[in-house]
């Protein structure tokens, strides 16, 4: 757009100093003389009377200019247009009685104008201030500047400083420091690509941005920290979600002889904290299940609590022949619906089917032909006739790994997708409500299908069970890890374990994960170097602070609490990054660019 001249004379704001903000002036300030400053929200002309919303951080004031009282200071108000920026001078008024307005914490007062200050104009914003208005989130995002002055996204915002304020005053209370780690590094592995940033005085030579600062946590207490703590930016190369940005933020946390239960302890006063800056009561102890459960009974590692639990009733199906054999058959309740009709259940089945599932919805008519066995099912589910249910086993061929697995997953999937569907109507999933739970005894590898070969279920340097250690090499399988997440609502929140912190055991594990030593060596020398000077028993966690907010503003993405976030293609609309670079930038990092 071409630049213009201000179509209006500006102001000086001069020594000029503001008396109150507008979301202050009370019945009680009547008579008092004010300067306020902010933005036009919204403006009425009734002639000779003008009135404006003024709006600041802290809310809006009625600011009234009446030519009957000061012709010039009308004839100047004006001018005034969405989003100009002003200060006004004026007498505190109470309202008449029809004209209070209850909805403004503000709203039994106005103040009337003698003085005006234009201090800057506005061109007509891309969008209106209010929340009510929708607009599409590219627009929101390329004027994120203009988004951001919105009510929801004030609120958001100042949400997130206010808890990130209240868990640095918790960890500082538990005898924390919180200690910076580098931003140039080399790789370390989360399961996600790096962001490599070029090095010009090594040509050829890449740093990687941290994926998280998990060994220099470790080093850390290798060094003899023992309470660490870190709000710390990570970034990651991955494909983007609601819950998933390419640069996020932790709480990362690490200390030394300690075992889980002692993190916990921890991590549970500083998230009652955080709940309460939002307004939300949540009770400690949290509760704890482990990863075998939460399979078995949620077909997730993050089961939404809100929601009852799956069950497995492959036992009571035996004698239908409708079950599969060396496969589960799961019955998902979906409470308090009430009988659903034959378009909704072909929708559920439809969804099941999509994800490799045999789905019987008709359970009515399945009872018809099986009573005994559906009723016992309905007893274990304890279904109500107010509760629907979905029976569902494996449709094609099994999967090799864990066939079973399979089924609960996409039974859980299924799950959350029939509470999704009718939570509007039936509430299921009160956002008021916080669910917190430890998922624990993870297993320490995880079968890699496509490459054929184990992986850490969550990263290499995780202690197995005292009991397991034996098993690393034998029977991988089997061996547990000191590892567990913190779960909110069917969302992963953070997660942790106790480290290794011996040499010998490191190099077993990395030998598990089919690294060679010298493949070991090259990648983690200096952490296999430091483990052999005196590296206490430790562990830590990582908690992602988007999330957390996200869930404590009651949005659905974390784009929501993130002030200037990226989109799903990783760009920034706004400063349009990622951007093309100079022959000359490009010349001096050695980087020639395959076309
Ligand atoms: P992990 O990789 O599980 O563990 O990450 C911890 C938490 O960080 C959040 N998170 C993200 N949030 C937004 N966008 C992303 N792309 C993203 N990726 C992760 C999640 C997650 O639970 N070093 C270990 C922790 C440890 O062992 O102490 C780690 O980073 O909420």
């Amino acid at each position: 757009m071409p630049e213009q001249e201000s179509s209006v004379n500006l102001d000086f704001l001069g020594d000029l100093r503001r008396t109150h903000n507008c979301g202050e002036l009370r019945r009680s300030d009547a008579g008092n003389r004010a300067v306020l400053m902010g933005w036009v929200h919204r403006r009425r002309d009734l002639g000779g009377v003008i009135f404006i919303h003024l709006r600041d951080r802290e809310g809006e004031t009625q600011v009234v200019f009446r030519a009957d009282l000061d012709a010039e200071v009308h004839r100047k108000a004006e001018l005034l247009r969405p989003e100009y920026v002003i200060a006004v001078e004026g007498v505190v008024r109470e309202r008449s009685e029809d004209t209070v307005n209850p909805k403004m914490p503000t709203g039994e007062i106005e103040v009337y104008a003698d003085r005006l200050w234009i201090l800057n104009d506005s061109r007509t914003p891309p969008f209106p201030m209010e929340d009510s208005v929708e607009v599409s989130e590219d627009v929101r995002l390329k004027y994120r500047f203009i988004d951001l002055r919105r009510p929801r996204m004030q609120r958001n915002v100042i949400l997130r400083s206010r808890i990130s304020f209240a868990i640095r005053q918790n960890m500082y209370a538990q005898g924390f420091h919180e200690i910076e780690t580098p931003f140039l590094t080399r790789s370390t592995p989360e399961g996600a690509r790096d962001y490599l940033v070029p090095s010009r005085l090594q040509p050829g030579h890449f740093y990687a941005l941290p994926q998280s600062p998990q060994l220099f946590k470790q080093l850390l207490m290798i060094a003899g920290y023992e309470r660490y703590f870190q709000l710390v930016r990570c970034f990651r190369d991955e494909d983007l979600r609601a819950d998933r940005q390419p640069e996020f933020t932790q709480l990362d946390v690490e200390m030394s002889f300690v075992q889980p239960d002692r993190i916990f302890e921890v991590i549970e006063p500083v998230m009652k904290a955080a709940c309460e800056v939002a307004g939300f009561e949540v009770q400690t102890p949290f509760r704890r299940m482990s990863y075998a459960e939460a399979m078995r009974n949620y077909g997730t590692d993050k089961p939404d609590l809100r929601f009852p639990p799956f069950y497995d009733v492959t036992d009571l199906m035996k004698p239908t022949g409708l079950t599969r054999d060396g496969l589960p058959m799961v019955a998902v309740k979906i409470p308090a619906v009430g009988q659903l009709t034959g378009k909704q259940r072909g929708d559920l089945r439809a969804f099941g089917e999509s994800l490799g599932l045999k789905v019987f919805d008709n359970v009515r008519k399945l009872g018809e032909k099986n009573p005994a066995e559906i009723g016992a099912v309905r007893e274990r589910c304890e279904a109500g006739p107010d509760d629907a249910l979905l029976l569902a086993t494996w449709a094609g061929k099994p999967r090799r790994w864990r066939p079973e697995q399979a089924v609960y997953e996409a039974c859980g999937t299924l799950r959350v997708h029939a509470a999704q569907t009718y939570n509007e109507r039936h509430k299921l999933l009160d956002p008021a409500r916080f669910e917190l739970l430890w998922v624990v005894d993870f297993p320490m590898f995880e079968w890699d299908e496509d490459e054929e070969r184990w992986v850490a279920a969550h990263h290499p340097f995780t202690s197995v069970h005292d009991d397991d250690l034996d098993k690393l090499v034998t029977d991988p399988a089997a061996c547990r890890a000191k590892s567990y997440d913190l779960v909110m609502n069917g969302v992963e929140l953070g997660s942790g374990s106790i480290r290794i912190h011996r040499r010998d055991v490191q190099s077993k594990v990395f030998a598990a994960l089919g690294f060679t030593p010298e493949e070991a060596q090259r990648r983690f020398g200096f952490l296999l170097r430091a483990l052999e000077y005196g590296a206490p028993p430790h562990g830590g966690i990582a908690l992602g602070l988007d999330r957390l907010v996200m869930l404590l503003a009651g949005e659905n993405s974390i784009r929501e609490v993130i002030p200037f976030p990226k989109t799903a293609k990783a760009t920034d609309l706004m400063c349009e990054a990622p951007s093309e670079v100079s022959e000359r930038q490009l010349r001096e990092l050695g980087l020639m660019l395959r076309r």
